[in-house]
């Protein structure tokens, strides 16, 4: 394992129930799966997956759960070596996401069930010893705690002198999220949010989020992947760059593949020292590796030198 400081994934850890079907089922049937499993999911929690196996050193922050149906959760965390030594706990049944995989398809369909699942707070992170760390990752959620919680950081990195780096992955509510940007190093837009917002490319959604970003202050670079058309990046000087994807014959689990896409950016740059370019590359290396297999484990094959 490197020298490298860790990365702190804040957001969420749910339990992801899995079905494998040959096609996506027809609405009221009763039908049987071909397969199934359960994990870990959420995409902090899956970040935090992915960098370990990638062999990142990493913590979790978000709101775990003293119910029983959560103890797989953690047992898994403490398996995997992520620390949670942060996180604060409810009483309360975590959430869940029922998934189904099509085969013929290659699609994966999320519903997931959040019932008021409690959030953890900027006073929680506030006890956070950010020493620790070389990058902060949070999910586009909980917007004012989490803006006080980028805000700390950047205080932090300005009376220490440190670098932490802050990144966002934005999948959902635009609008309301949309300050969560300016205090990014790197936000990581999803296509199909891109989508709802009438963005038609890549390059058109790194420049229509830019341009949100005050003038005065600095601009974070936006990174769009959009799917088997590769990547977008858009720096703070402005320069677009534009990465292709890695085409795979069999695509077997595409859930967690933007997760993917996020840790092995994330590993790249930090870890490996990279430019934007190689890193939203290797990115969508990771991430084209994963739907190959299921769940996360498979990705250790991977490695910025292979
Ligand atoms: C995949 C995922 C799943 C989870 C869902 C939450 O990106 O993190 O693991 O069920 O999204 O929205």
């Amino acid at each position: 394992m490197s020298q490298v400081k860790s990365v702190l994934c804040v957001g969420c850890t749910v339990i992801d129930f899995v079905t494998i079907n040959g096609s996506y089922p027809k609405e009221d049937t009763d039908r049987r799966c071909l397969d199934g499993f359960w994990q870990r999911g959420g995409n902090a929690s899956n970040v935090s997956t992915v960098l370990r196996v990638l062999g990142c050193k990493v913590d979790f922050f978000g709101m775990l759960s003293r119910s029983d149906a959560f103890r797989v959760l953690l047992d898994d965390l403490c398996k995997r070596e992520i620390g949670t030594k942060d996180c604060p706990f409810t009483e309360r049944d975590p959430p869940f996401s029922s998934v189904i995989l099509a085969q013929d398809s290659g699609t994966r369909t999320i519903i997931h069930c959040n019932k008021d699942y409690p959030q953890t707070t900027y006073e929680d992170f506030s006890k956070i010893n950010l020493a620790q760390y070389g990058w902060v990752h949070f999910e586009a959620r909980n917007t004012p705690h989490t803006l006080k919680m980028m805000q700390s950081i950047r205080d932090y990195n300005q009376r220490t002198g440190q670098g932490i780096i802050i990144s966002l992955d934005f999948e959902t509510r635009y609008e309301q999220n949309q300050e969560l940007c300016a205090p990014c190093d790197f936000v990581v837009f999803s296509k199909e949010l891109a989508g709802q917002l009438g963005w038609k490319t890549p390059r058109q959604s790194c420049v229509e989020l830019a341009a949100k970003i005050p003038e005065s202050g600095p601009k974070p670079v936006f990174i769009c992947p959009w799917g088997s058309a590769g990547a977008g990046a858009l720096d703070a000087n402005g320069n677009y760059y534009e990465m292709s994807s890695y085409k795979q014959d069999k695509v077997v689990d595409t859930l967690g593949a933007g997760d993917s896409f996020m840790a092995g950016f994330i590993y790249a740059t930090l870890e490996g020292q990279r430019s934007l370019a190689e890193s939203v590359d290797f990115a969508n290396r990771v991430a084209s590796h994963k739907i190959t297999g299921f769940g996360y484990e498979h990705i250790s094959q991977l490695g910025l030198s292979n």
